[in-house]
This record gives C-alpha cells, structure tokens and sequence, in this order.
C-alpha cells in the first residue's frame, strides 16, 4: 500500500472501499504522529529536549504504549483558530508499562501551540486521570507547557480546576509523579505539586506562580527565570521538587527506577523482589561497629548506615538536595519496599528544623498511604535553635512530622544510633508515637538535653564553685556532663523501662530490621473513624 500523507491529493484514499477506510485510517494517523512538524521538533531538539512522543518511548517498555484520543481535536474559533486543528491537540496520552507495570502518562507536546492547555488538552489529561484511578495504576505527567491556552481564556482556566480535583481524589489512592520538562507557570504549577513527587530537569525545566517580568513590575525585584524557577532553586532552595535530573534521559530513568520501588495503589503491595538474605551477622555487618566517632561532636554519614540495611547497599535517595540534615528515600530488605528516614550529622549536626520536618512527614505520609513500612534512623540532638524558626512557625510546621508519624499504621521500625535529645527523640518514629519496634545502639544518648545544656542547668552551683576556685572549668564541664550522659542519657535506661525493646550492636541491625520487617507483615492498626483529620498546614 503506498504510504498516504493527508497532502498528498495523488495518494488520496477511495473512501467507498473497505481498502480506502483503511488508507484513510493510515493517513490520518500519520497526520496526528507528526501534526508539529519538523520544524517545530527541530526547534525542540535544538534546546536538547525530546518531543513528547520520544518522552513517552523513553519510559515505557518498549512497544507498550497504547494511545488515547490521537485523533481528537479543539472546537475554538476565538483568535482564527479554526484554521489550525492539529489532531491530538498540545498533549499525548494513553498507557503502558514499566518494568512490565501498567502506567498511565501524559506528556503535554510543546511544539503543538506550546502545550498550552486548552479544553480538549484538558479533557485528554482529565481521561488519563480518571482511567489510572479507576484500574489503580500510577499515573505520569510529563509537562512541557506555557499553562492556561490564552485564547480559550476561562474554559482552559476551567479545566485546571478540575485536574486539581482530581489530583487530589487520586492522592493516596496511586502514585502520581510528575516530570517537569520546560515550563510550568503560573497557577499550571499546581497539578504538579499536588503529586507525590515532581522531578526536574536541570537547565531547561522552570516553575513559578509569577514569571521574572510579573516580579519586576509589581516589587521592582530582579531576577531570571533559572534563579527564581529553574530545577536547581526547586530541589536546593524550595523543596517543590524532589529530583535534580541532570537531563531528560536521567529524569526518566530516575521515574522508572522510583516506580519500582512503588505499588500500583494503595490496596496493593509494592513489587516483592527475589533476595536471599543472610540471616547471620557478616563480616559487611560489623563494618557499622565502627560507624559512630567516638567524639560525639564528631559527624558521619548516616547513608553509610542505611547502605548497610538495604539490600545490595541500593538506596534510592529522594529529594538529597533539600534539607539534607534529614536523609529519605527508598530501599528493600528481603526484596521488599521500605522507605527510610534517617537524621544525617553531615549536615547542621542533623538537628531539625522546619524544612526537614516538612520535608520527613509529606515522606512519612507517603508511605504510610501506600503500605510501605517505615525504617527511622536517629541521631539527633535536637531543633534548630533560632528566631528564624520560631517566627516561621516551628511550632506550627514542625508538628507535621508528629502527626504523620502518629498517624501512620504501616510497620514501623526505629532504631537510635547516637543522639535522641527532647522532642526531637520524641518525633523521630518514638514507641509512644506508635512504633512498632525501638531499637538502640549502645552508643545512643537519649534524654531531655545534651549533657553541656544539662550541666549548665542542673551544675550552675558546681561550675560557678570550681570557676571562684580557679579550676580549670573545662574539665569539670566536660566530667560533669559525661556523667551525665552515662546516668541519664544512657539506652540501658530506656531499655529498662521499655521506652525502648532493645539494646544490639550495630552489626546486628540489618539482621534485627530484616526480622522485625518479617514479624510486622500481618500488622493492622487503624484510627478512630472520621472525615479527615486536620493536620497542622
Ligand atoms: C497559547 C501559547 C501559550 C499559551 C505559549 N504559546 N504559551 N499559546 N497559550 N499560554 C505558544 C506561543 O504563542 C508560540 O506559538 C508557541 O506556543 C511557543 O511559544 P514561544 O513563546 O515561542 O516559546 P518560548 O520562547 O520557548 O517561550 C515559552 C514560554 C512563553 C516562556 C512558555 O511562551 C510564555 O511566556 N507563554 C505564556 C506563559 C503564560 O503566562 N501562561 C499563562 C500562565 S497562567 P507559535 O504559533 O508562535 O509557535 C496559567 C493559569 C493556570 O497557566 C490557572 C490554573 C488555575
């Protein structure tokens, strides 16, 4: 059959034959696959982007996708626009797998009236939506997109509002991940943050409520597109998102990788991975006898912790930019999801402040919503200190994690490496917050305060004695508050109590993780019945 291109009048297809139909079938096709033009794809690669149909390739396994509504079109004749009706219009949707898992995707087509969405881009995207909730897959936007379709004005407007919707009814029911590939401005920017994670391409992706101009106008500010929205200032800076890809080749590997760790829905389980495990300590194992300086001033990193629980070392670290003196991400033991949480004393002493607290609940939430246990690994001397933080709503933002933690009914398993001071030890996946198992290190120190700020307290008397005297007030500082430490601060207390359910050495914690995560599968713990709680915002 010769291959009919829609201009081609030599090769047009007899339409009263079964033989035409298809022809014409062919052609129309082949009109929707290429409706931007070469130019336009030039134009895209130029700026080292993909077109949204190589995206869409690039995710899904191969010969998976299934497309919806190629052959759709938008009905607007504001602005002359009848005279260009591209089938398909400025987004590419359908379904296909990854690693063998149906997904369903988006991927909105910049160089269609630069993906900007209209009515019938908006009905597209809704389909998917409604399509990936109703048989409980996850569900991938790829946006590349110049927002609300100018001249549709209120009806594009329109359907934003209803995407927004149904983010949120699809939130903690599957997976929503967004992939940020050219611009997203204004209120566009809210169907990605209302996912679960947002990943960014570097360079060539921004985000922002009001562009560079807007700002400029209204406050007189200068700044560019890359420093005010750019895909570093989201992962460093704001936190929006949760991925800094280096290219679009590596956002998608990063999605596809971050899917594996992920169930379809939330009633059902995360993919189980073949793994034989050690049951017996290992000469790897009692590398963590070594982990924690013996200075408890002294940083180390905690990954290198986690990297000896985790199946092969393999930790898929989420959102390493942002807030990094709190650590999150994905691993397996036994073959099975976790997520892990895990103070990091490589970054401000892994003391919490607002942005690791925000940072750690949306995290705990996640898991929580999607049955994945929770790994927590503390080492944590307490909040960050400061106006800053109290007048940016510590008190208020900083009761998020609680909540989440206090909330979730997934297994989880916690275990104390160093410092657990004050409410810090508290929030950090504490027994009394409702974890299943607590677990500590010999090296753990858990108590109200550090043994500086008890001894300044409890030893005012003392230390302004030996300070009259003319002792040498460092050492009867430093001898004070490790007494302190040993009396007060010591696991072996907890442990007594049973405010922890045991003291292991370090060696023993992956094995100690492996059985508890076996012992916890059956787990059901529920909340009283409600609408919804109202955790602090
Ligand atoms: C219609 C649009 C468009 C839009 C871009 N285009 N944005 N068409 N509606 N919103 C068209 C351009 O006219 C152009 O068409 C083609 O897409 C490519 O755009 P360029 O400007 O040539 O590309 P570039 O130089 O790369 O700039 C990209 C851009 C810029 C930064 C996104 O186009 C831009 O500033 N667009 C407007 C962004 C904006 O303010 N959107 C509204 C945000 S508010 P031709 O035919 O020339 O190729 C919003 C509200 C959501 O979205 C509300 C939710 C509640």
């Amino acid at each position: 059959m010769t291959e009919a291109t829609p201009n081609d009048s030599a090769a047009a297809p007899e339409l009263q034959t079964t033989a035409g139909k298809l022809a014409d079938l062919k052609a129309r096709y082949h009109e929707a696959v290429t409706a931007s033009g070469e130019a336009a794809i030039a134009k895209q690669h130029a700026k080292g982007k993909m077109t949204a149909r190589e995206r869409i390739d690039t995710l899904l396994d191969p010969g998976s996708f299934v497309e919806y509504d190629e052959f759709v079109r938008h009905r607007t004749h504001a602005f002359g626009m009848e005279a260009k009706r591209p089938y398909g219009d400025a987004v590419v949707t359908g379904t296909g797998t990854v690693h063998g898992r149906q997904v369903a995707v988006f991927s909105q087509d910049f160089t269609i009236f630069g993906g900007s969405l209209g009515e019938v881009a908006g009905e597209k995207i809704i389909k998917m939506q409604e399509l990936a909730l109703k048989i409980g897959v996850p569900l991938i936007g790829i946006l590349d997109s110049g927002g609300a379709r100018i001249q549709e004005g209120v009806v594009a407007l329109g359907k934003y509002g209803e995407i927004f919707r149904r983010n949120t009814a699809a939130s903690g029911v599957i997976p929503q991940i967004s992939i940020v590939m050219g611009p997203a401005a204004g209120g566009a920017v809210y169907s990605p943050a209302l996912t679960d994670f947002v990943v960014m391409v570097d360079k060539s992706s921004h985000m922002f409520v009001t562009g560079p101009d807007v700002i400029k106008t209204v406050t007189g500010e200068e700044v560019g597109f890359e420093e005010l929205g750019g895909a570093l200032t989201h992962n460093k800076v704001s936190g929006v998102a949760h991925y800094l890809a280096s290219d679009e080749a590596d956002a998608l590997d990063y999605v596809r990788t971050l899917l594996g760790f992920l169930p379809d829905n939330n009633l059902s389980d995360a993919p189980v991975y073949d793994s034989e495990v050690e049951l017996e300590i290992t000469d790897a194992d009692r590398r963590l006898n070594t982990v924690i300086p013996d200075s408890p001033n002294q940083p180390y990193d905690m990954k290198q912790v986690i990297e000896g629980i985790v199946d092969h070392g393999d930790f898929l670290e989420v959102q390493p930019l942002f807030a990094p003196n709190i650590v999150i991400g994905f691993g397996r033991v036994e073959g099975r999801s976790v997520g892990i949480i895990a103070n990091q004393p490589n970054a401000m002493a892994g003391t919490l402040n607002i942005d690791a607290g925000e940072k750690a609940s949306r995290f705990v939430r996640f898991c929580d919503a999607f049955s994945i246990p929770i790994l927590t690994l503390v080492d944590v001397p307490g909040y960050l200190p400061g106006t800053d933080q109290e007048w940016t709503g510590v008190i208020r933002r900083g009761a998020k994690l609680l909540y989440a933690y206090a909330e979730a009914t997934v297994p989880l398993v916690t275990v104390i490496t160093r410092k657990a001071y004050g409410g810090a030890y508290i929030v950090m996946g504490s027994k009394q917050l409702g974890a299943d198992l607590n677990l500590a290190w010999p090296t753990a120190e858990i108590a109200v305060m550090g043994g500086q700020g008890a001894v300044n307290i409890l030893y005012r008397g003392e230390i302004k004695r030996a300070e009259e005297a003319g002792e040498d007030v460092a050492a009867v500082r430093a001898k004070l508050a490790s007494e302190y430490t040993y009396n007060v601060a010591s696991p072996f207390l907890a442990a007594e109590r049973g405010e922890l359910d045991g003291v292991i050495e370090p060696a023993a914690t992956r094995v100690s993780v492996v059985k508890a995560l076996r012992s916890l599968r059956t787990k059901r713990a529920s909340m009283p019945q409600k609408k919804h709680g109202n955790i602090p915002l």
